[in-house]
């Protein structure tokens, strides 16, 4: 077989996954979803799912790329033999990570022009008015977001066209502690503003009356979201662990990391938003009218606002580099191209989609299906029905159709590890796992 590279070191495992994971789907798309799905309701749910599936499904995306040292679709090639139909994950994570990518950047784009509104004091002395009015005009402008969102892609293939380890690993390892440093700092800005206690109020107060199928399957697809998961990304970090790496522990260790990331957005945005009066439905706007809002009342405002944005920019760029990654380990593998084209041509397939994603954004754009933007519409398909179905067979596929003595092999690194937690993993990936997506994804369908 290939010799193929290996992440550095365990801490770089970590990095790197934790990278992939915290991005916008914690800044912005968490909030936005805990906002249109009832505040605390929302939260309980994303916890439980979070925390528990979440850590089983990594597991399992870990398992299958360690034991192939391979893609997402040259994975199950490598366990099942020549032509199965298990490679359809690969496929399906493939295709996922492509139209992940079209609507991510366009957000990710915004990231950039938000920091260079930072960088030119943009928001010094507006009121809430005017930067809603900012967000308006920034997304509406005629080409600024596309330019913006193409710079961004082009940033994510150089990196990915570098390769592995000194294109993710050295950048994650600095990088995100800092970003969680400033959000703690931001944080303690936002409980002190008046409507610190509405806003705490309305994320952590449980009303399970509110709790229904559509607040359980958007739990669902912005856990595996959030944590990069149901879709190959980490069978591809997987494939890079090391034999003698602890998976579980890694897993949880990035799990936990991501949830609380997700969570101090959370604090910092509902405040904020209760304090200056943005509804906290507000949806893609949530986020890039509050943080500015917190920003300017703070001392050193501007400093902080600058680092913030750049950290944003950064921890985007660990996670578009992610998603790349999926199209290119399996097109330069699959396809024989080499690394740089495969980067090349991934990015500018992507572009394509992106750009219509981005123009939809536009006030009285055309590009509507069934009153949904091509936006909002990438979104749904992929949280919402391609990662929990990928998820789902890859579960099925580790927990029953892999040999459950090379699945426990796996956990335990050949017997190194102490089996007892692993087991009840084990258990989780085989029973709970398919279960809860099953129900989840049923719950839904019923009204
Ligand atoms: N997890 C990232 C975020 O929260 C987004 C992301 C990166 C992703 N890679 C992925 C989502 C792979 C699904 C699959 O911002």
């Amino acid at each position: 077989m290939k010799q193929r590279e290996n992440f550095g070191s365990k801490l770089g495992i970590i990095m790197a996954t934790a990278g992939s994971a915290l991005g916008l789907g914690n800044i912005y798309r968490f909030p936005c979803e805990a906002g249109a799905n009832g505040g605390g309701a929302f939260l309980i749910v994303y916890l439980i799912v979070a925390l528990l599936m979440g850590t089983t499904l990594m597991v399992a995306e870990f398992i299958i790329g360690r034991r192939s040292h391979s893609n997402p679709i040259g994975a199950f090639r490598v366990l099942e033999g020549k032509k199965n139909g298990w490679m359809s994950i690969g496929w399906l994570g493939v295709v996922c990570a492509f139209l992940v990518l079209a609507f991510y950047t366009t957000v990710a784009g915004w990231t950039l022009g938000y920091l260079g509104k930072s960088v030119a004091n943009h928001f010094e002395g507006q009121d809430l008015g005017q930067i809603q009015g900012q967000f308006v005009s920034f997304t509406n402008h005629p080409w600024l977001p596309i330019v913006c969102q193409l710079i961004f892609l082009a940033l994510t293939a150089v990196v990915v066209a570098r390769g592995i380890k000194d294109g993710i690993e050295k950048w994650s390892k600095i990088l995100m502690p800092m970003l969680l440093v400033i959000m703690v700092v931001l944080c303690v800005k936002s409980l002190t503003l008046n409507g610190a206690a509405d806003g705490l109020r309305f994320f952590f107060t449980p009303d399970f009356s509110k709790i229904n199928g559509k607040v359980l399957i958007s739990a669902l697809g912005q856990s595996f979201f959030s944590l990069s998961i149901g879709m190959g990304a980490l069978i591809t970090y997987g494939s890079y662990i090391g034999s003698k790496d602890n998976m579980l522990s890694s897993s949880t260790s990035v799990v936990f990391a991501d949830t609380l990331v997700a969570v101090l957005a959370g604090v910092i945005i509902f405040p904020a938003a209760f304090t200056f009066g943005v509804q906290p439905e507000a949806g893609a706007s949530l986020a890039f009218t509050t943080l500015p809002m917190v920003f300017q009342q703070m001392t050193g405002g501007y400093f902080f606002c600058l680092i913030f944005f750049l950290l944003l920019v950064i921890a985007t760029l660990t996670s578009t580099i992610s998603l790349l990654e999926v199209i290119v380990a399996t097109t330069t593998e699959e396809l024989h191209i080499s690394r740089p084209k495969a980067a090349i041509l991934g990015s500018l397939t992507t572009a394509v989609i992106g750009v219509l994603a981005t123009l939809s954004f536009r006030e009285g754009s055309p590009l509507h299906l069934n009153g949904q933007t091509v936006f909002d519409m990438l979104d749904h398909i992929t949280a919402l029905y391609l990662m929990p179905i990928g998820g789902l067979m890859i579960v099925l596929f580790v927990g029953w159709r892999m040999k459950k003595a090379d699945t426990l092999d796996e956990l335990t690194n050949g017997g190194t590890l102490r089996a007892g937690i692993r087991k009840v993993v084990y258990y989780l990936i085989r029973y709970v796992a398919p279960v809860a997506i099953v129900v989840i994804f049923i719950s839904q369908l019923v009204k």
